[in-house]
């Protein structure tokens, strides 16, 4: 091993554990129903005593909101909605107070259309800024061609002042930026510099694998210059720093994964994959187009994806985020069985290689909603629902989709307590709440042994305390098993084992590992054992000395 693969196996991110914040919905300071950075503050402690190592805040930048801050208006500014730049810099020096880092939101394929760049670059073809959004010649009425955004509609918008259609893959409120303009990618990296300079911990990079599109050839992700524009990107900002930086990537695969996520640092800490969340949709449709859960296709997956990754680059390991439903309503059981596969759901993931992401309130086994459509706030869903009205679908079937799928799912505010608005607010919330809030809320759960909430926080511990779990190596057991999901972690010292039952039902498990699994080091049942019957939805994680 030479020094600089001994010096990439210390990076501080390997052994972390990161927690994602959707601020409008976190926590609301001053009650105007709107979560704020004054509200996160208030809750450091709760997230100090969880443990985790870093928050990544999801975008707080001055925006108009079309897409909750994804419209960006002013990098270098905090939204008033959610406070000021200095209730940003006393957030990441109170955070930093608890070993707690902060991660920002960098939305750089797009800029908001009410960002000066955008105001200018509409004024005419010879403004400065002009090309520094992605323009092509037309007519009106006829695109250059038949790409669609992915809020619906089409992924042109015509502006009459230039005669040229802008492109955008969101709303026509996100004009693309072009990143072929070296004095764009400049603009950018000296706006990074400038937040690195303010004492941020690291970034999300929002749907960066989208930056190199090529409209005239269809290409949206994975384009020709992406690979080339990270490795700028990275050597002229975060690379002298020690940050940690995960590249939101829908079109990764694990091959484009050891690119983006190589030991070497040339271009990224990790990325988020998303071929575990998409096993949900019909394969070629939309998202809103559901089918069965493969069970074992799950675990072909998560295998592939720990072995191929091992020792070549790293894996971000995750259930949830502001886009996705809740994971204990999906893969798990949202009723009878909540915290028992909220646990299981929470230690199966845990034990794999990679740096773990929890989201807001997965730590209490939130649940999805279901609202009348009036309720609803997200602009994805919004749109659905216009767009499949007009396409003839039913309204059942257009709920169906929404409530196993809308991004609100995982917006409704953090259920802190059982008291009013579910201590999110003093006002009136933006969103309504989950009614579940009174059974549902961290004032519960902190205290209580076996709550959810501790489970995750035994979780983070151990992960802290046991090297194997940043280091060991992934082998799957039980690979045609129905069931089941079991797997082992090895290192040269030791070994993990997790053993889980994805049912409602009782299985049985032949595991010639469980005759001597060594220490129980968590489980979601009190009286776990050796037994070689699992309970529904039961987990345990053993660790063992080898001889
Ligand atoms: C990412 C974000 C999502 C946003 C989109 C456009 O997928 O996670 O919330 O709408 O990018 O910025
Ligand atoms: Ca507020």
């Amino acid at each position: 091993m030479t020094d600089r693969d001994k010096a990439n196996q210390n990076k501080w991110w390997k052994t972390a554990v990161i927690y994602q914040i959707y601020p409008r919905s976190f926590a609301d300071s001053n009650g105007d129903g709107i979560g704020d950075l004054q509200g996160i503050i208030s809750r450091l402690d709760y997230l100090e005593n969880l443990g985790i190592d870093a928050i990544w805040l999801s975008p707080v930048c001055r925006s108009p909101q079309d897409d909750n801050g994804y419209d960006i208006s002013d990098y270098q500014d905090i939204d008033p909605m959610f406070g000021t730049l200095q209730d940003m810099e006393e957030l990441i020096a109170e955070a930093g107070k608890r070993h707690i880092r902060i991660i920002m939101d960098l939305v750089l394929n797009h800029s908001s259309d009410e960002h000066f760049w955008f105001r200018e670059a509409k004024k005419s073809r010879k403004n400065p800024y002009h090309d520094y959004y992605v323009w092509r010649d037309g007519v009106e009425g006829e695109f250059p061609n038949d790409m669609r955004a992915a809020f619906g509609g089409p992924a042109w918008e015509w502006v009459p002042e230039v005669g040229q259609y802008y492109f955008h893959q969101f709303s026509v409120k996100q004009p693309d930026l072009n990143w072929e303009n070296p004095k764009l990618r400049r603009e950018i990296y000296d706006m990074i510099n400038w937040w690195i300079d303010r004492g941020v911990g690291g970034f999300r990079l929002d749907v960066i694998d989208q930056i190199a599109k090529e409209p005239d050839r269809g290409i949206t992700n994975n384009g020709p210059r992406l690979h080339e524009y990270l490795r700028e990107l990275s050597r002229e900002t975060f690379r002298k720093a020690d940050l940690v930086t995960v590249g939101e990537a829908w079109g990764a695969t694990t091959e484009l994964a050891k690119l983006y996520s190589n030991p070497d640092n040339s271009e990224l800490s990790m990325v988020f994959q998303f071929e575990h969340i998409c096993l949900d949709q019909i394969p070629g449709k939309e998202k809103w187009d559901l089918a069965p859960l493969p069970f074992l296709k799950l675990k072909e997956v998560f295998g592939r994806w720990q072995t191929k990754l091992h020792g070549k680059g790293w894996n971000s390991l995750f259930w949830n985020n502001h886009d996705l439903p809740r994971i204990v309503s999906r893969w798990g059981n949202d009723g009878k069985y909540r915290v028992e596969s909220a646990k299981m759901l929470a230690i199966l993931l845990h034990g794999m290689q990679g740096t773990p992401y929890i989201y807001q309130g997965e730590e209490l086994g939130m649940t999805n909603v279901r609202y009348e459509m009036e309720e609803y706030r997200d602009i994805e869903t919004l749109n659905l629902y216009q767009e499949r009205l007009e396409k003839g679908y039913s309204k059942e079937e257009i709920m169906d989709s929404i409530y196993a799928k809308s991004r609100d799912n995982a917006r409704t505010p953090m259920q802190w307590s059982s008291g009013k608005n579910a201590g999110f607010t003093e006002g009136e919330p933006w969103i309504r709440v989950n009614p579940n809030y009174r059974e549902i809320n961290a004032a519960a759960q902190t205290g209580e042994e076996d709550s959810v909430f501790r489970c995750y926080q035994t979780l983070i511990r151990l992960r802290k305390e046991y090297s194997i779990f940043a280091d060991g190596e992934f082998g799957m057991l039980l690979e045609e098993d129905e069931d089941i999901f079991a797997y082992t972690r090895t290192d040269a010292d030791s070994r993990l084992l997790v053993v889980c039952n994805f049912h409602d039902r009782e299985v049985n498990v032949s595991l010639e590992e469980l005759a001597d699994p060594g220490e129980l080091l968590i489980a979601n049942y009190r009286d776990a054992c050796q037994r070689t019957v699992l309970r529904p939805y039961e987990a345990r994680m053993y660790w063992k000395e080898r001889q």
